[in-house]
């Protein structure tokens, strides 16, 4: 629990930090048909941190989201589980993860959520809020 001025917030202590550091890495989005720039932060198991930023593609079905090249980065690094993801956005106040990168957060663990919040800096999600009843790699057991 973090406590701002008179309001008190229900957030971990790393989530603004979180945030900000997925903003950062969105000002190196490749956005250049959507211009919606969009960078996330996954976090480890063992608390290394992978940066990932949307990459378009004139094909545009072709894009990669940010999120999922952040899981992508952790994974080329050996990581096969991701503890929370963080999303930033410099084009709007809040960013949710699409469907597609949600259910690519539960192949590799993902348990919070943490976007970007106008008023606190950041608000958190578990990904079974995200993502109910999901299909996952325990499914096929
Ligand atoms: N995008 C992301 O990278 N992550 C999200 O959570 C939402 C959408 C990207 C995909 C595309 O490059 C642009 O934002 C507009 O959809």
């Amino acid at each position: 629990m973090s406590y701002n001025g008179s309001m008190s917030t229900n957030i971990s202590e790393d989530a603004v930090e979180l945030v900000e550091m997925a903003r950062r890495a969105a000002e190196a989005a490749y956005a250049p048909y959507s211009d919606f720039c969009v960078g996330a932060v996954a976090v480890a198991d063992d608390g290394r941190r992978f940066v990932g930023v949307n990459v378009e593609n004139a094909a545009y079905g072709s894009t990669i989201c940010a999120e999922a090249a952040a899981i992508a980065a952790a994974a080329t690094a050996g990581v096969r589980q991701v503890d929370t993801i963080a999303v930033g956005c410099l084009s709007v106040a809040e960013c949710y993860p699409c469907g597609n990168c949600r259910q690519l957060m539960s192949e590799f663990g993902v348990t919070r959520v943490v976007v970007q919040d106008p008023d606190n800096g950041a608000r958190e999600h578990s990904l079974e809020d995200l993502l109910p009843h999901s299909f996952g790699p325990e499914s096929l057991i």
